[in-house]
């Protein structure tokens, strides 16, 4: 595409054709070099173990271009360690992060025309993807594995950006099974959440609110992000082996605890929705997006947040913040940056 021709303060959170992206293959116990390609497809064994049998694990971070011209990427040292833990939690090749961050570094550099300019408020969108591509037709683990990046610049995941999204809450679905893969960043999560989620789109929600799935009493995932409440002071957020730990929130979390808020990572009970003065979703894709509304499919309950429709003051604070850093407008004390040359 023309990069004149592009809309930077209007790009959807949509796949975007770049001109490269970058792959690295697992072979005979090691990792080989990091290639680069400007082929949009994979060609792949009939019998890969990520097509039979789901062993594959994604991951999303951002590049962002600052007030001062830099790029920066965010946290992707925490993006390398999750990918390990899904990597070992359905028994694949753990991507070593001197890999990991060559490919991203590559990958950015390669596709630099594409990061959005700074003051659009959208981002260069990074998408790592570790599979097992070795043949298999019994139900165990490759011995080959590929590990891509693909990017493209993007704008909010909820088409609403900043403002108040409404959520449907479902106790007739699940994401992931109690003791099974919603902590890990494996696609079979994803595929678990398609039917509710576009149900939710159908009878006019942005997405939807999960319950633990033993015993349906807990909050668990909004959609692909995770999600917060505030009760007066308190930043409150699930705790679960079925969530999967967001660098976004862990990130909220600190900046929470510095503007002198209580945290608190907790089994959230579904009743506590009547307390709480703001909701939210928030992920690397979904930023903070603020929830307005809640309604109870089943049981028809409805929860409302924003008066007049506004976001609340301690989720636009945090958001301010947040962004700042990410755009380098405030000093990053937490050297949640790395800036790229
Ligand atoms: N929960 C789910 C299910 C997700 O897909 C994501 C997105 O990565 C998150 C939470 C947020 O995680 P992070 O902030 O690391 O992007
Ligand atoms: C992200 O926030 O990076 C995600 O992976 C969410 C979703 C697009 C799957």
């Amino acid at each position: 595409m023309d990069i004149d021709k592009i809309n930077w303060g209007e790009l959807p959170f949509a796949y975007f054709k770049t001109d490269y992206n970058v792959r690295c293959y697992y072979r005979d116990g090691q990792w080989g070099e990091v290639e680069v390609s400007s082929s949009e497809y994979v060609p792949i064994h009939i019998a890969a173990t990520c097509l039979h049998y789901g062993q594959e694990a994604f991951e999303g971070i951002k590049a962002f271009r600052g007030v001062d011209g830099k790029l920066r990427v965010f946290r992707w040292e925490e993006n390398a360690k999750r990918m390990r833990e899904s990597a070992k939690g359905i028994m694949m090749a753990e991507v070593p992060d001197d890999v990991y961050k060559e490919a991203i570094m590559k990958v950015i550099k390669l596709n630099e025309k594409y990061v959005p300019p700074y003051g659009t408020g959208a981002a260069l969108y990074i998408r790592p993807l570790l599979m097992g591509t070795g043949p298999q037709v019994g139900v165990r683990p490759a011995t080959e594995y590929m590990f891509m990046i693909f990017v493209g610049p993007v704008g909010p995941y909820f088409k609403e950006g900043f403002s108040p999204v409404k959520i449907q809450l479902v106790r007739d679905y699940d994401r992931a099974a109690p003791q099974g893969t919603g902590h890990i960043k494996v696609g079979g999560n994803y595929a678990a959440s398609l039917r509710p989620a576009e149900r939710a789109k159908k009878e006019g929600y942005s997405s939807v609110l999960f319950l633990d799935s033993h015993k349906r009493k807990h909050i668990d995932e909004a959609g692909p992000a995770n999600f917060f409440g505030v009760k007066g002071n308190t930043y409150i957020t699930p705790d679960s082996h079925t969530i999967l730990p967001s660098i976004t929130n862990m990130s909220i979390r600190t900046l929470a605890k510095d503007m002198g808020m209580k945290v608190d990572m907790r089994n959230v009970l579904v009743e506590e929705l009547d307390e709480f003065d703001e909701v939210g979703a928030c992920g690397t894709a979904a930023i903070i997006t603020p929830i307005c509304m809640i309604d109870d499919r089943e049981t028809g309950k409805q929860y409302r947040y924003c008066k007049d429709g506004k976001t609340g003051p301690i989720s636009t604070k945090l958001y301010n913040k947040l962004r700042a850093i990410q755009f380098g407008e405030e000093p990053d004390p937490y050297n949640w940056n790395t800036i790229i040359d």
